[in-house]
């Protein structure tokens, strides 16, 4: 599995030859200006909520690479209202099989509205069981015991949480979140984009070091093998 991150909480995972792009959002992303969000490939789009910082870009990269929209019912009504045919609906709980693997989706808790106001669903998780590995994007959310049952679905080799606080989970709830997910492994999202969002990066490794954590931060526009 291949990790590629385009900044904020927007990242590829390349399984098995297809690309999975969640949370589009990166024209909108001053610390992303390097990356041409025309030539970010994608098979599917995942869209883990309604917010514009997680969308931003689906439209445009959707209706370029034909990919299969991935996400919950009242985004996949917004998208089938643009003419979009090919997506996927699902909602918390559900899981499905697609040539990547097992996808189930779980809950996230924050909110979720298109940037008119219009409801957006429920915000979600996803959690990916491949043969390439299992990996949990937690989506935004706060830290929420329901994280506890993520392993008994999956055992998870990688968890990609939000760490920026504020608006999503800061570093110390998201080690307590590790903690529950029994993942070691924790890359990093959802911080900097912003000046409320900011990081202290060395507080942020020394912390997750001290609880046995590895905490990765990629740098936007690289990947690495997972
Ligand atoms: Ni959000
Ligand atoms: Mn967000």
């Amino acid at each position: 599995m291949r990790f590629i991150y385009y900044g904020h909480a927007c990242f590829a995972l390349e399984i098995g030859g297809k690309h999975l792009l969640f949370d589009p959002f990166i024209s909108p992303n001053e610390l992303a200006k390097a990356i041409d969000p025309q030539t970010v490939p994608a098979d599917f789009i995942l869209i883990s909520h309604a917010h514009f910082d997680h969308l931003a870009d689906a439209e445009a990269i959707a209706k370029r690479t034909d990919a299969t929209i991935i996400t919950n019912w009242e985004i996949y009504e917004y998208f089938k209202k643009k003419g979009f045919e090919k997506i996927f609906p699902m909602n918390v709980g559900g899981k499905a099989d697609f040539d990547f693997g097992t996808l189930k989706c779980v809950i996230a808790q924050h909110s979720s509205s298109f940037p008119d106001g219009s409801y957006g669903g429920t915000a979600m998780g996803f959690v990916i069981k491949s043969q390439e590995g299992n990996l949990y994007y937690s989506g935004d959310t706060g830290l929420s015991l329901d994280m506890q049952l993520i392993p008994s679905f999956a055992v998870l080799n990688y968890a990609v949480m939000p760490i920026g606080d504020v608006i999503t989970m800061g570093i110390e709830d998201a080690v307590r979140a590790a903690h529950m997910l029994s993942c070691h492994k924790v890359i990093g999202v959802h911080y900097n984009t912003w000046g409320t969002i900011e990081l202290d990066k060395d507080k942020a490794f020394e912390l997750f070091n001290r609880n046995g954590l590895e905490l990765i931060l990629p740098e936007i526009g690289s990947g690495m093998d997972l």
